[in-house]
């Protein structure tokens, strides 16, 4: 079995006590980065995420009054919370409706926490959607699935941007590293869990800036529907790019990936969703050492991820993005 010749600096969150101890209610879901395919995916191209080991955890109690409400503890970053207070209601609201939950007697307080740092880029709100789908399941006593419960985390992501591809709340339903194809005509998307012969390295670095899902893939369907030619040789590249990515990093010829991993962020910067910030934690990454790096999530802010090939590496590439004023840096793996 090859090792983990890595140093994770992510934190675990507490563990839950035992089934018959521990109080019914609770739920978590994990973090996510997409490697290749954001933007792409929502309209049908194949993506490649990973889960990541930080997680956000709800517990659900119930009240004697009607209604929810929520206390919302999860680390951020500086504004995050405050500036998703009304999609994380809606969103909520989603959740709860769709389990077909009846509020009007007796109510619940939600509280949300774990380890995983609340920003862009980084899966949050489908986490928050898949930690509270699992918490209800467990006090109504649901008897939900994986797969039902993904689809409730789903509908909340709706609450989060109206047209979501999937592929987060998938990931942070399901963790691991996933090839998720979405079906734009709305049939229910394809996935794949994928496993690595061993663990690879990624650094993350946050740009401290928190971007609107809605706003951004909202952006990126007019210029479609302005140029669609244009998009459609864009999205043509991208398409040949994801198919060799998914075979070198299967074959672990990280190199390869790595190059990938910058042609992808080319085609993200082409469809206007980087920003200087990202801009300078790529061109800092590459500087110290990274195979590949490029943003993931949403862009315009969020954050970037910067592939690489052994732990002396990843400590450089993280120092130097630190010395680079990045918001925070994460060295983690994936491919387990
Ligand atoms: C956001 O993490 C990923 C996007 O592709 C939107 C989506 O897939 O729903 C930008």
């Amino acid at each position: 079995m090859p090792k983990n010749n890595f140093k994770s600096t992510e934190r675990h969150p507490p563990k839950l006590k035992q089934q018959e101890e521990r109080e019914l209610g609770q739920g978590s879901g994990k973090g996510k980065v997409i490697l290749f395919g954001e933007h792409f995916v929502v309209y049908g191209l194949p993506a490649l995420a990973a889960g990541i080991a930080a997680e956000t955890t709800a517990k659900v109690t119930r009240t004697s009054t009607k209604g929810w409400t929520i206390d919302d503890r999860r680390p951020e970053t500086p504004g995050y919370k405050v500036e998703k207070a009304e999609e994380q209601k809606v969103s909520t609201e989603k959740v709860i409706q769709h389990l077909g939950l009846d509020l009007s007697k007796q109510g619940i307080h939600i509280e949300l926490g774990g380890d995983l740092v609340a920003a862009s880029g980084i899966g949050a709100s489908a986490a928050n959607c898949v930690a509270l789908a699992r918490a209800l399941n467990e006090e109504f006593r649901l008897g939900l699935n994986n797969d039902q419960i993904n689809e409730a985390a789903y509908e909340g992501e709706k609450g989060y941007h109206g047209t979501p591809s999937g592929i987060d709340n998938t990931a942070s339903t399901f963790g691991g590293l996933i090839w998720y194809v979405r079906d734009p005509a709305g049939t229910a998307p394809v996935f794949e869990k994928l496993k690595l012969k061993k663990p690879v390295g990624l650094v993350i670095a946050s740009t401290g800036l928190t971007a609107s899902t809605k706003k951004v893939v909202d952006d990126v369907a007019a210029k479609k529907k302005a140029d669609s030619k244009w998009f459609d040789s864009i999205a043509g590249q991208y398409k040949t790019l994801v198919m060799e990515a998914r075979e070198s990093l299967l074959k672990l010829d990280l190199k390869k990936t790595g190059q990938f991993m910058n042609k992808n962020h080319e085609l993200l910067r082409s469809l206007t969703v980087s920003c200087t910030e990202l801009e300078n934690l790529v061109e800092r990454s590459m500087q110290s050492g990274a195979l590949g790096a490029k943003l993931t999530g949403t862009g315009r802010g969020g954050l970037m991820i910067a592939l690489v090939p052994d732990q002396r590496t990843m400590d450089c590439v993280a120092d130097s993005l630190q010395n680079a004023g990045a918001a925070a840096v994460w060295k983690t793996t994936f491919g387990q």
